[in-house]
Order: structure tokens, then sequence, then C-alpha cells
């Protein structure tokens, strides 16, 4: 390669005009216009229309000519205006080309299976297994470039701040996350295994105990779950733990945090404090843990007038400890027709509910539905005030068991706000969920589950009960939603040994077990362990959202599908019978 790049792809305007300069790129289309050539040039910054002209430069004419998309190429020649009427305003370059005088061919290229274009309409397949190509789109570029450009800013921040960086292992024991563990077989000690992290909580802890005071890293995290869009079993966290704080210090670290990456990449001001909102608050008004709450359109409970009502499915539901809950879906009612609304009440079957009952408000504000002839007048005028229904609305309402009212109505609400065009684009709501309960019951398995993990403190009034009433117990954690995603989670932790085994043993775990398994955490609180807490933030999921885009595979460089395969170089793959030897291990299915 004898000719140097002097500009990127990008970087040409007016005033370059008259210079020499030599670019690098990919043919990304070539145009023959009577024995004129136009290449538009292509890097991760830019498109430059390139021109071979046979009169201006035969030899380069010439080698242009067997030149077809995504050949390398690097090219010197002169900047020129365009000719009146050529001039691209569409394009940063478009006021310029560059008149070629010399060309030389870096590498020729195979026809792509797709084109490289923003517009594609490939499957999922194709995309991640030529994903060297598919990362050449402009905006796969953009994801990369933006997302290196955030952890530019989260490092100075934390920097800023005083915090350490400090790296944890990878190859190292199972931490309850709540996921399944990936496992690495140990060569040296056949029949053990190493896991790998699910987050580096343990060991963030231990800083603390060790002193380190302020900690932070951008650490994958691997979690052998059942994927969806904003899951991936291999992902970045942004970890941080910090000694001598409350969860004030938390909540200031990570507006703060959040405040600059958003104004520093996208330009934009966000308001700070976050609203809070108490985990009973978001279930009762949003039926979830992470409400959206970029829109309205809160959940009611209408468990009064519907128990009063003549219609069976809302008195048994109730009569069997269930709720009634609703919500108005403002102006939909004649967006929605029947059919809709079956094909609406198909949908919620997912979500464990039995059926969806509705009621419209007529132009002179009447309700009308089969079901309306179940109530009296008395209570379709308090049920339409509820409601704060007026002409126009649709009423829907779901009748079951509390979690399934929750979910249903929560997937509802998000569906309609997303179809009524509730949802202004490039709206960020941040929030925080605060006052989670110590634990949830695990009816399967007879005891009640960690809502966060087992190393949460639980609120100081609520020691007293933790034995006797666990489920009435808060925690000490929070978690961060933006725009109805969880994006973080975290917590003051239990720094002293008495209050950990507590734990250990409401949660069914044997001191023998609580021993084999976080032995060095318990030894380790024993040795003068400051108070302390912290929290991770799901970096992918950040991005995700910042950038607006509605998978982890478009913000992350080599994902895994929905089942869990790297496609592009095909892992997981069988490995040799003599590396299975060296491990001690057999494949039995
Ligand atoms: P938690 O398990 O809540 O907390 O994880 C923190 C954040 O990590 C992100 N996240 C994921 N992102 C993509 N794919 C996944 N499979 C995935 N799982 C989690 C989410 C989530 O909010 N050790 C604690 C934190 C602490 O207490 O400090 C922890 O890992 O955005
Ligand atoms: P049915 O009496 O089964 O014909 O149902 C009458 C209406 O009530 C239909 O619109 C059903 O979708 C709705 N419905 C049935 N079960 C429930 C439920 N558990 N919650 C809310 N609506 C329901």
């Amino acid at each position: 390669m004898h000719l140097k790049r002097t500009h990127t792809c990008g970087e040409l305007r007016a005033e370059h005009v008259g210079q020499p300069v030599t670019l690098c790129g990919w043919v990304h289309n070539r145009r023959d216009h009577g024995g004129v050539i136009f290449i538009d040039l292509r890097d991760r910054e830019g498109l430059t229309q390139v021109v071979f002209k046979p009169e201006h430069n035969a030899e380069a004419h010439a080698i242009a000519d067997a030149f077809r998309s995504e050949y390398v190429i690097a090219c010197r020649g002169q900047v020129r205006h365009r000719i009146e009427g050529m001039v691209n305003p569409k394009m940063d370059t478009g006021a310029v080309e560059v008149y070629v005088d010399e060309v030389e061919l870096l590498n020729a290229s195979e026809t792509p299976p797709f084109e490289i274009e923003d517009r594609l309409d490939v499957s999922q397949e194709l995309r991640l297994r030529y994903r060297y190509l598919d990362l050449r789109r402009p905006m796969m570029q953009r994801s990369l470039m933006f997302r290196s450009q955030c952890f530019g800013v989260i490092r100075d921040y934390f920097a800023r701040q005083g915090f350490v960086d400090v790296e944890t292992p990878l190859l190292t024991k199972s931490t309850p996350e709540g996921a399944r563990d990936y496992l690495v077989p140990s060569r040296v000690h056949p029949g053990r295994f190493f896991a790998l992290p699910q987050s580096p909580q343990l060991f963030k802890q231990i800083l603390m105990v060790a002193g380190f005071d302020r900690y932070v890293q951008i650490v994958k995290c691997l979690r052998d779950e059942d994927l969806r869009a904003d899951r991936q079993p291999e992902f970045t966290q942004l970890d941080v733990e910090m000694s001598f704080i409350d969860e004030e210090d938390i909540y200031a670290l990570i507006e703060g945090l959040m405040a600059e990456v958003m104004q520093k990449t996208l330009g934009i001001a966000i308001e700070t404090p976050f609203q809070r909102i108490p985990y009973a608050d978001a279930m009762e008004r949003y039926g979830t843990d992470k409400p959206d709450l970029r829109f309205g359109m809160e959940l009611v409970n209408v468990g009064d007038i519907a128990g009063a009502c003549e219609f069976g499915v809302f008195t048994r539901a109730l009569e069997a400890g269930g709720q009634v809950r609703g919500l108005n879906a403002k102006g939909a009612a004649p967006k929605h027709s029947r059919k809709d609304i079956d094909t609406m009440t198909e949908w919620l079957r997912d979500f464990g509910a039995k059926g969806l009952a509705w009621m419209k408000v007529d132009e002179g504000g009447a309700l009308t539905s089969s079901i309306v002839k179940f109530f009296s007048d008395e209570q379709q005028a308090t049920l339409k005030e509820r409601m704060g229904a007026e002409p126009g609305d649709l009423l829907l309402f779901v009748a079951d068991a509390p979690a399934v009212v929750a979910a249903s109505l929560d997937g509802l609400r998000r569906r309609l706000g997303a179809e009524l065009g509730l949802i202004a684009k490039d709206s960020f709501a941040f929030c925080w969920v605060v006052d989670f309960p110590m634990f949830l019951w695990n009816a399967e398995e007879q005891r009640p589950d960690p809502t966060h993990h087992p190393f949460t403190m639980p609120h100081p009034e609520d020691l007293d009960i933790l034995e006797e009433r666990p489920l009435d117990a808060r925690a000490y954690a929070y978690d961060i939603v933006l725009n109805g995603t969880e994006l973080g989670g975290g917590s003051i932790r239990i720094h002293r040994p008495d209050v950990q085994e507590r734990i250990f043993r409401l949660l069914n775990i044997g001191e023998e077990e609580a021993q084999e398994k976080f032995g060095f955490l318990l030894d380790a609180l024993k040795y003068g362990a400051p108070p302390h807490g912290g929290i991770a933030l799901g970096l992918d999921r950040l991005i995700m959202l910042l950038l607006q885009r509605d998978s982890l595979r478009e913000v992350i460089a080599f994902p895994k599908t929905q089942r869990a395969v790297e496609l592009m170089t095909g892992a997981p793959s069988e490995v040799s019978a003599r590396q299975l030897q060296e491990l001690g291990l057999r494949i039995i299915t």
C-alpha cells in the first residue's frame, strides 16, 4: 500500500476544494455514466464521491472499471466543487467530489450476501452470520461508536470522583443472581468446575472490606438464562460499590452520571433528581416494578364496584381472592372494533388473562357494551368518575389473581401506549423504584426468595420482623428504570456477619451450605467490614434505550441469538475426544 490516507470519507467540504487528498475505503456503489465512473467511497465516517474520467486520467479510469461493491481501494486526487445541479445536500460531503489521479486496489471482495445499507430486509441469521458486513452498515457503526463514546464519558465521570477500577476474576465460584451458571471444567482438578460470574457482587463487597472505598468496573457478566430482546447470556455491567454511604449517595451518583452521559452524548438535558416510586405503588399504578413513565394511563382498581355488580366473571374472581382492575384507553373507542378487542384478548392469554372485559363511552357519555347491563346506574356513574371516562374512551378490565391482573394490564398499557401514539419520540423517563420487599414467596419451593440478592440489608425498622413476618420486611434495595426497562439495581449490603447468617437461615441455606458457598464472605465480614452498598447498571440496555433500538443485538458487536448461539464463529461447538479426556468429561446425551 503506497498511497497514504490524508482524510476520512466524511471530512471533505467546499473549503477543501483545490487540495490534493488521499482517501481509503470501500466501494459503496459504482455508477458508470457514459464512460465516467462515479464511486461513493465509504469508511466509518461517511461517503465521498470519487470520479474517474478517462480524459482526466486514463490509467486510473481503466483500473476503476474493474471495481465492484465492497472492493477496498485507495485513491489520490484533487477536491473539486460538484457541478451545478449535482450538489447533494443530503450528504455531508455532498458539495464536493475528488477527481482521481492515482488509484490502488487494496483488496477485492466477493459479492456480499446483502447490501451495506441501513434499510435492510434480510434475516437476523444472515446478518449475524456475516456480522463483519452487517457491522459495516452506518447504523451499526454508529451504535458501536456511540457505545464507545458513552463508555468514555462513564470512565471519565468515575475517575473524577475517585473511584478505583479493579478487575475481578472470570474463573470463579457461583454468585447467586438468580440465573443458571455457565461452568468451566478444571483440567487440573478433574470433576471440579469454575463458574463464570453472573456479576462481581461478592468480589466488590470483599473490595470494600479490603478498604478500597469506591470501586467501579465495566465488566462482562454471564448468565445462562432464557433470552429475550433485552437479555443476552453475556452482557456488560457498570458495576459500582461504595463504603460509608447510604442510598442517597447512590441516587445522587447515578443521577449525576445519567445527566452527564445524556448531555455529552445526545446533547439532551434531563431533570434530576429522578422520581422515586415505592414498589407497592408501582405495582398498584402500573402493574409492574418497571413502569414506563413516558405516558399516563394508570391502572384503576374497581374491585369495590365490581364486587357489588351482577357480572359473574367479576364477582367470582373477587370471591376467589382476586382483583378487578382496569385502565382507560383515552379516545380509543372509535379505533377499536370488536374484532380488535378480540385480538387483544387473545394476545393477553400469554399473560395468563382469561378474558378482557370492555366498555366504550358513547358520544352522549353513556357506557356501551354487553356487560353494562350488570351495573346499576349508580355503579356506572362511579365507574366513569373513577376512570375519568369521557366520550370516545375505551375502558378495559381484567379480573383475576393479583399477579395475573398486574402482568396483563402492564402488557396492555404498554401495547396501547405505543398503538395510540402516547410515547413521544426522544423522551427519556427515569425513575427509581424503592422499598422493595426483602423476599418474594416461592410457591414451588415453599420458601422465601430474595427479591434482590441474599446480601441485601433489610430495612433497619424491619429487622425485628424478619423471622415472624419475612414477607412484610422491606429491603434496602433500589432499581433504576428507564422508559419501562430495568436499567439497574442495587442495595445497601449486610455488613454484619450475624445478620447475614440470619438471612441465609431464612432462605433455607443451612450452615454447612452457607459455609461451603459463601464462607469467604462470612469470614471477611468478621474482619471489620465497613457499611457499604452499590449498584450495577446494564450498559447494553442503556445504549439500546439511548439509541432507541429495539434489541440488545443492535448495540453489541457479536451477540448471541435467541438460542444462545454465536452464528459467525458457530459457538458453542463440539470439542475433540482428547480435550474431553483431559478434562475428565464424558458426553452422555
Ligand atoms: P442485577 O441482577 O439486577 O444486579 O443486574 C443489574 C443490571 O444488569 C442488567 N442485566 C442484563 N442485561 C442484559 N442481559 C441480561 N441477561 C441481563 N441481566 C441483567 C440489567 C440489570 O438491571 N450484583 C447486582 C447489582 C448490585 O446489587 O450491585 C446485580 O447484578 O440492566
Ligand atoms: P363471557 O361471560 O365468558 O362471555 O365473557 C364476557 C366478557 O368478559 C368477555 O369480553 C370476556 O373477554 C370477558 N372476560 C372473561 N373472563 C374475564 C376475566 N377474568 N377478566 C376480565 N374479563 C373477562
